[in-house]
């Protein structure tokens, strides 16, 4: 996929997400606990795809395009990918153990990703743009 494309992808994705993780909290006040689970596992599906592409392809290209050094301060922004993807697995796996710490562990991720996803729109998104 062009990389322009892959941009509108992930802008996307990042748009959906939120109402994603809603839906997750949505579905077990309804009182449909095993309903929700499919749903979070979804949030980590499509975040894990979503963080290769943005690693793997993205910051690729930009390192070889401006070297490590001028690439530092959007490898930073990506820094928060571990801790995002480490509250994607407690959410999941609070649910096993009763839903009380899920809510807060999903809050807490719809939070933090839109901080996450505010930065890579501003800055990381249109340098890679700037340089196609
Ligand atoms: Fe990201
Ligand atoms: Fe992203």
């Amino acid at each position: 996929m062009p990389i322009n494309e892959l941009i509108e992808k992930l802008k996307e994705e990042h748009a959906a997400i939120p109402g994603i993780i809603d839906d997750a909290v949505i579905t077990y006040k309804t009182g449909n606990l095993s309903g929700a689970f499919p749903v979070i596992a979804e949030v980590r599906e499509t975040l894990s795809q979503h963080i290769i592409d943005e690693e793997g392809i993205l910051l690729k290209f930009l390192i070889d395009k401006v070297g490590k050094e001028a690439a530092e301060p959007y490898i930073r922004i990506l820094q928060d990918h571990p801790k995002i993807m480490k509250l994607v697995e407690q959410s999941v796996e609070s649910t096993y153990t009763g839903w009380t710490e899920t809510e807060s562990d999903l809050n807490l991720l719809k939070e933090t990703l839109a901080e996450h996803h505010r930065q890579e729109e501003a800055e990381l998104y249109p340098k890679v743009i700037s340089l196609l």
